[in-house]
């Protein structure tokens, strides 16, 4: 049994708890939050035995093999690396931390303590992204052209005012690092290295460190190009997140509330999964989607039987360098 130690019971805390419950051979331990309420809760809520407000209470306890972190972006590196230094393997939300320096230092951290390190980007995990990137490893788009990207969400100000992390420079990121993050991600995992990015962003109406508007344009080293537009600014609501890959010889659009429906599906060639598409669409309610507990068994797989996970620091880093690329060219 993998025992797991959670630190930071907010939000996306829910996803975790309720992702792990769902696994036969690893539970929730014990759980931590600065806000004795937030800890204590969740122990109730989710029948957790030991609940702390003191992170390094949690390090010392030795039934823990691993450390989920679900605190503000800009902890991640320091919580995780206060983890490796324990012994123990770490799980952070993603993205890894808010500045590439912070998250080398606890991928060297991990690599020193000889520890695991996971990201969690679970949307990699959802069947439509799946296929597609099956189609992609048989080859069938041929050569990329080009790969967009939007992200048409909307988050109101009381978003942002209900933590003061949110919206900050320091431990968030704007809409790009956070909201778009999984789609970033997704950009740069389809198109490879990375030759040169441009970009605009803007906080044209949220009362916000960060931007709540942006456009990037990458151009690939393999000479494809590519774009993410995002706002959080949409009216009324969350319209659209989409990837859409035009390949020589294929086009494929992943659309749904968080990469969950192929929208469009077509390729020179033929192969009998195609006709499994509707069956890989799913659409869940939430912009979270529901890949945690895809995200949990990649995870627990890799720790039990040593094999590559998903997504690890090296995978997570390259999303958080693209990120600052896009923040360094900002105008
Ligand atoms: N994978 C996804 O799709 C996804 C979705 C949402 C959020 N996230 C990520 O999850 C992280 C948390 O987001 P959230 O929406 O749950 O935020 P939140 O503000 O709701 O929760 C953060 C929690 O961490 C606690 N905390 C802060 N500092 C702490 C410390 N030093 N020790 C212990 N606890 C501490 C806070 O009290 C709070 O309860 C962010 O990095 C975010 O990007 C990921």
């Amino acid at each position: 049994m993998l025992k797991i130690g959670l630190i930071g019971c907010g939000r996306i805390s829910k996803n975790h708890f309720e992702a792990v419950a769902d696994q036969a051979d690893a539970e929730i331990a014990a759980c931590c939050d600065i806000v004795e309420e937030r800890a204590s809760g969740a122990a109730s809520t989710y029948g957790i035995p030991v609940w702390t407000t003191r992170y390094q209470e949690m390090l010392e306890r030795k039934d823990i093999d691993l450390i989920s972190i679900c605190t503000p972006s800009g902890f991640h590196p320091q919580h995780g690396i206060l983890a490796a230094r324990a012994g123990k393997h770490v799980l952070t939300e993603k993205p890894m931390g808010c500045r590439l320096e912070e998250a080398d230092e606890l991928i060297e951290t991990c690599q020193k303590h000889g520890v695991r390190l996971f990201v969690v980007l679970q949307n990699r995990l959802n069947p439509a992204v799946k296929l597609t990137r099956r189609a992609y490893d048989e080859g069938r788009f041929g050569r990329i052209y080009m790969i967009t990207s939007n992200v048409f969400w909307t988050r109101p100000q009381e978003y942002y005012d209900m933590a003061p992390w949110r919206g900050s420079w320091a431990l968030d990121g704007g809409a790009f690092m956070n909201q778009a993050s999984h789609y970033v991600d997704m950009v740069q995992w389809f198109g490879g290295e990375i030759d040169k990015v441009e970009a605009i962003t803007a906080t044209l109406a949220r009362k916000i460190e960060v931007e709540d508007t942006g456009a990037a344009i990458i151009r690939f080293k393999n000479g494809a190009i590519g774009s993410i537009n995002v706002t959080m600014l949409t009216y009324p609501k969350n319209m659209e997140g989409s990837i859409t890959i035009l390949g020589e010889k294929g086009t494929v659009r992943i659309g749904g509330t968080s990469m969950n429906k192929i929208e469009h599906w077509q390729f020179g060639d033929i192969r009998p999964y195609d006709k499994e598409i509707e069956r890989h669409n799913t659409n869940p309610d939430s912009v979270y989607g529901f890949g945690h507990n895809g995200y949990y068994q990649n995870v627990i797989n890799s720790i039990m039987n040593d094999s590559i996970p998903s997504s690890d620091g090296l995978e997570g880093r390259k999303s958080l360098c693209l990120l600052e690329q896009i923040y360094m060219k900002k105008s």
